[in-house]
């Protein structure tokens, strides 16, 4: 009687065990997990930008990038900044097809709303100023020649 009350505490401890150890490497996985691509939604394409183009605020523009964005996206906007290392998804590229082919509605709808470890910038910056960074991350394209 009593050795079979301790076996069976035995099998339930065991149970207890391998469920813990189960549901700790779903939530590892889970976190190494790739998260889908980051699509802004169609109606963003909609919006146009009402300072393409116009270098006067560009300036500007770098001095907000320089100081809020190059710790993530580096200096050149290539994804390479100091805190790159240990994000997951990595920043994006900015100087990259996969970037510059985004309409400005796309690119000012991302940067506004943000998508984890990214910050929204709906709050931090008016409206202006994240159009003003979507024609700087303009200036970041790789051009032919350009290393
Ligand atoms: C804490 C790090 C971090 C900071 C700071 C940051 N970003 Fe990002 N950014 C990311 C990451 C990571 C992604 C990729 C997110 C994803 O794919 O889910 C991203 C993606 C983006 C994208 C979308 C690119 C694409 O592939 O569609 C834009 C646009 C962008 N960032 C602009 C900015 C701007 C402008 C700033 C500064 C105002 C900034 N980011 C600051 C981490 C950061």
């Amino acid at each position: 009687m009593i050795k079979n009350y301790f076996l069976r505490h035995i099998v339930y401890i065991r149970i207890i065990m391998i469920a813990f150890i189960a549901i700790l490497s779903l939530m590892i996985a889970r976190s190494f997990a790739q998260q889908p691509k980051w699509e802004a939604p169609k109606t963003a394409d909609n919006l146009s930008n009402p300072f393409s183009g116009n270098a006067s605020v560009l300036a500007d523009a770098k001095k907000i990038y320089t100081a809020n964005c190059t710790p993530c996206h580096g200096d050149k906007g290539r994804g390479d900044g100091p805190a790159a290392p240990g994000l997951n998804p990595k920043p994006a590229d900015h100087s990259s097809a996969a970037v510059q082919s985004q309409s400005d509605g796309a690119l000012f709808w991302k940067l506004s709303e943000g998508r984890m470890p990214m910050p929204s910038y709906k709050n931090v910056f008016n409206e202006q100023q994240r159009w003003e960074l979507v024609s700087f991350i303009r200036t970041l394209a790789k051009s032919p020649g350009k290393k």
